[in-house]
């Protein structure tokens, strides 16, 4: 292992000849352009670093639901550092999405349109829950993290918060539909998060009961503290386990009641060394619970030929998979594996219903 190298051992740029190539290629007007991505680039990720900072913080309800704002107070109301949050502030105004009148500050009609539960939810998964994996990629490439180290962990709680925030814009109308049109109403979500989709349910059907299962206890901790505050702690319930190894630790009484089974963005996980692992899990849900509703929602991988000639408005479908295999998670599958997946399980197919690269696949234990 002696020739690996470490950090700055390799050979060092041609300056003198790189800052020539350089000037010759801001002479054209391509070269110009490319200069302006590549700087366009580093400002957006300080300016997406900045606004998730300010949201983890508070700073997302607090700019909603204050119009104008004193910036000491808001600091003293968040308890956060005055000094940081002004220079914080101060470059969100620089990037329009800030302004000041008579002295106060609040969100611009750009920065409010940009604070919303998908831009939320995507800064919550990269930024937060994947943040020490991407701020540490040139070490996982040369070696010196290894993957699956602590320094790469992802942080559950925004992972789950961050899929919870996606799931409320079109995943959570789309389930509240389907469980009553199936006659449900006790549903088991398996890989619950931070339990923002059963919240969400039992806010919109007050007879909606349910248990969430999850092996992250950071995200469980969130769960249990939302279900409190939103009043719904005596019809939810969140039980920790590793589903596919550890025995789902619920009541007897419980188990009989649930007449609906949801796994979220969570089956992939199964697939890291192939098929047979998520077989396995449909199997043991399959036998544990015969007969009930299942849900499940998986992403589409992408279509990369394809994206590179027609490029999409967003690369989130990219981003979505190529975290995937650097976290060390089974990849996104594709439809047509995800039916023959469900039928070699014995699973019946009832529907699937694409909220566009979203897969929304409903069966019949
Ligand atoms: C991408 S998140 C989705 C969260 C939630 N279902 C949603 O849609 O908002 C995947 C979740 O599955 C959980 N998970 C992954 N593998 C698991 C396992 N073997 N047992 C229990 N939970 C698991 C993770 O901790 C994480 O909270």
């Amino acid at each position: 292992m002696s020739d690996v190298r470490q950090q700055g051992e390799h050979a060092p740029a041609d300056l003198l000849a790189e800052g020539e190539r350089t000037r010759q290629s801001l002479r054209t007007v391509e070269g110009t352009r490319a200069a302006v991505e590549g700087l366009r680039l580093v400002n957006d990720t300080i300016l997406a670093q900045i606004l998730f900072a300010l949201w983890d913080c508070g700073f997302y309800e607090y700019s909603l639901a204050n119009e104008r704002f004193d910036e000491k107070v808001a600091a003293e109301t968040l308890g956060l550092d005055a000094g940081i949050l002004h220079w914080l502030l101060h470059h969100l105004a620089g990037r329009g999405l800030l302004e000041e009148q008579d002295g106060k500050l609040g969100l611009t009609a750009r920065g409010r349109s940009l604070s919303h539960a998908m831009n939320r939810g995507t800064f919550d998964l990269y930024v937060g829950g994947y943040g020490a994996l991407l701020g540490n990629l040139a070490g996982l490439l040369r070696g010196d993290l290894r993957p699956g180290c602590p320094e790469l962990a992802r942080s559950g709680r925004h992972v789950g918060q961050g899929s919870e925030e996606l799931a409320a814009v079109r995943v959570v109308p789309a389930v509240s539909k389907l469980l009553p049109a199936h006659g449900r109403r006790y549903l088991l979500d398996l890989g619950c998060g931070t339990g923002g989709m059963l919240m969400q349910l039992a806010r919109i059907d007050e007879d909606l009961r349910g248990v969430g299962v999850d092996m992250s206890a950071d995200a469980l901790a969130q769960a249990r503290r939302n279900a409190e505050a939103w009043k719904l702690a005596d019809r939810l319930q969140f039980v920790r386990a590793e589903i596919g190894r550890d025995a789902l630790s619920i009541e007897e009484d419980t188990a009989a009641n649930v007449d609906a089974v949801s796994a979220m963005y969570m089956l992939h996980e199964f697939g890291r060394d192939g098929h047979a692992g998520i077989l396995k899990v449909l199997g043991e849900i399959r036998e544990r619970f015969p007969g009930r509703l299942f849900i499940f929602t998986e992403c589409l991988p992408p279509d990369t030929a394809e994206m590179s000639t027609n490029p999409p408005s967003t690369f989130s479908q990219l981003d979505y998979f190529t975290i995937h295999p650097l976290s060390g998670q089974g990849l996104p599958l594709p439809r047509d594996e995800w039916e023959s997946l469900l039928e070699e399980a014995g699973i019946k197919l009832v529907d699937v219903k694409m909220l566009g690269w979203i897969g929304l696949y409903v069966g019949e234990l």
